[in-house]
């Protein structure tokens, strides 16, 4: 059967908020350290200290937003240990990931230059479960204040004459959990406490993210939007798609057809997560105010056989891939609650867009997904149906075979993005442009670009680092207001129009 979509290009939802395109960098394992920061010192290439290599291709996909310094390691973080100069800054224990010693080299200055860099937002999480209300306010102050005050005068010896710009800050970490192992009820009142000084200086508006459910826990959202929702401008959300159980995920790249299959199963549950959660937002704030900040999302499998497993370091495969076309269609389908989203991690950690080794780096297929969605970045999201469409079957179990959404970009253009998640079966459809007569974006041509691979397990490694691209896709036409095309399995494509 052929798939049947209607794409009303007339018909606008909303604007899909580049920041759902976000990045998550913690001190874990690899990331920070080597994967993005090497210091002046190191033979390999950088700039101040930040790789280029990496620089450049994190640039390459137009990164909006990075969060930083953790995670778990966020509620352990003493943000004073990490300014000033760098021999005299406190060593600290990362007794969350690893015991590894922390030298705090990379800490608020190196941060913010590096977003300085990237171009993009920084969004830093403060530290609610071993911090204090007087540590975070002092922090904001730092990063914020232009006066005169002890904190603004600490930052202008440390080097940094002005003010930063600092909108997102999210107070707490999983507060549930390794930040705090806290109650709903007890966090959303410290919430309040914390963020009453979370201060507005100068122009600066801090936009507060309180630190919010894991996956399907409801009533943590429930009670939070109940009892400190209007104290917040943003509620995190985490989920992260685990093919089998937290004692044993499964590999990153030795896996079979039913571990794939689950695999799309439960990252196709964002879908549920994001529609539930934001059903009980929408009891306490009808308006759509508060926005959902899915800040740590991603696939977490069992860590690469010989590596640090408080590492957290596994290879990408075309399954990340398709993990990732998947996730980002359900964020732009519900860019009226999601406003920011982070991918979890950008380097050397679970579902990395880009793996280092020593000098080396290479993109992952996850990369090149987000190469691919990059024009959806602040684009006007269309209506789009889906009419009829051939199930994902596997031993009697069915899933949606397509996943898609559509945008019109800030250049007027007009985008879709489809993925096949069947693992054997190509994808025949059938997209039908209602109200495109009318509509300079859609043009008469159709130009695409496909991440595939002949086996699930496709990736990219050192000794070959271009088995998993995005590539030409010449299997879509333009014939009478419809764009028919071919669709391998396992594949994510761009379709561009005009
Ligand atoms: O991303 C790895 C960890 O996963 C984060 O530190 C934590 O917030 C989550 O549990």
């Amino acid at each position: 059967m052929t798939t049947r979509i209607v794409i009303n290009t007339d018909i606008t939802r909303g604007t899909i908020n580049k920041n759902i395109y976000g990045h998550f960098a913690e001190h874990l394992g690899r990331c920070i350290y080597e994967g993005i920061w090497v210091g002046e010192d190191s033979p390999i290439p950088n700039t101040e200290g930040f790789r280029n290599d990496v620089l450049e291709a994190l640039k390459k996909v137009n990164i909006p937003a990075l969060r930083w310094p953790g995670g778990c390691f966020a509620d352990e973080y003493h943000w004073k240990d990490g300014v000033g100069p760098k021999e005299t800054r406190k060593r600290m224990v990362n007794t969350h990931w690893g015991g590894l010693v922390e030298n705090n080299h990379f800490g608020t200055h190196e941060f913010m230059r590096l977003c300085e860099l990237l171009d993009c937002e920084p969004y830093i999480c403060g530290n609610v479960g071993s911090g204090t209300v007087q540590e975070m306010q002092e922090w904001i102050e730092y990063m914020t204040f232009d006066g005169e005050s002890p904190m603004a005068d600490w930052r202008r010896r440390n080097g940094r004459e002005k003010p930063w710009k600092l909108k997102y800050f999210g107070v707490g970490n999983e507060n549930w959990g390794c930040g705090g192992s806290m109650r709903p009820e007890y966090y959303a009142d410290v919430y309040r406490q914390f963020q009453t000084y979370v201060r507005n200086f100068g122009e600066n508006k801090v936009y507060k993210i309180a630190g919010g459910a894991n996956d399907f826990n409801y009533n943590w959202t429930e009670v939070l939007m109940r009892e400190a929702g209007r104290h917040m401008h943003g509620l995190s959300l985490h989920y992260y798609t685990v093919p089998g159980v937290w004692q044993k995920k499964g590999s990153a790249t030795d896996f079979e057809v039913h571990e794939w299959f689950t695999t799309i199963r439960k990252a196709q549950a964002m879908n549920e997560l994001v529609t539930k959660h934001a059903t009980i937002m929408d009891k306490y704030d009808p308006e759509k105010r508060v926005g959902m900040i899915v800040d740590e999302w991603g696939t977490w499998f069992d860590p690469e056989p010989g590596t640090n497993p408080g590492f957290l370091y596994q290879q990408n495969t075309l399954r990340d891939a398709l993990v990732a076309g998947v996730t980002l269609n359900i964020f732009n389908n519900h860019c009226d609650r999601v406003q920011m989203a982070n991918i979890a991690q950008t380097v050397n950690v679970l579902q990395a867009m880009i793996l280092t080794e020593g000098g080396a780096m290479v993109t992952t297929p996850t990369y090149h997904v987000f190469d691919l969605f990059q024009g959806h970045q602040d684009a006007e999201l269309l209506d789009v149906r889906v009419l009829e469409s051939e199930p994902y079957t596997y031993e009697g179990a069915t899933l949606p075979q397509i996943s898609v959404s559509a945008s019109k970009g800030t250049d007027g253009r007009t985008r879709i993005t489809l993925c096949n998640v069947d693992h054997e079966a190509e994808a025949s459809v059938r997209l039908e442009l209602r109200g495109a007569e009318t509509d300079a974006g859609t043009g008469s041509d159709v130009a695409g670009r496909i991440v595939t691979a002949e086996r699930m397990n496709a990736h990219n490694t050192f000794a070959e680092p271009a088995a998993v691209q995005a590539v030409e896709f010449t299997g879509a036409e333009l014939r009478n207001g419809a764009v028919i095309a071919v669709l391998p399995p396992m594949s994510v494509v761009l379709l561009t129009l005009g």
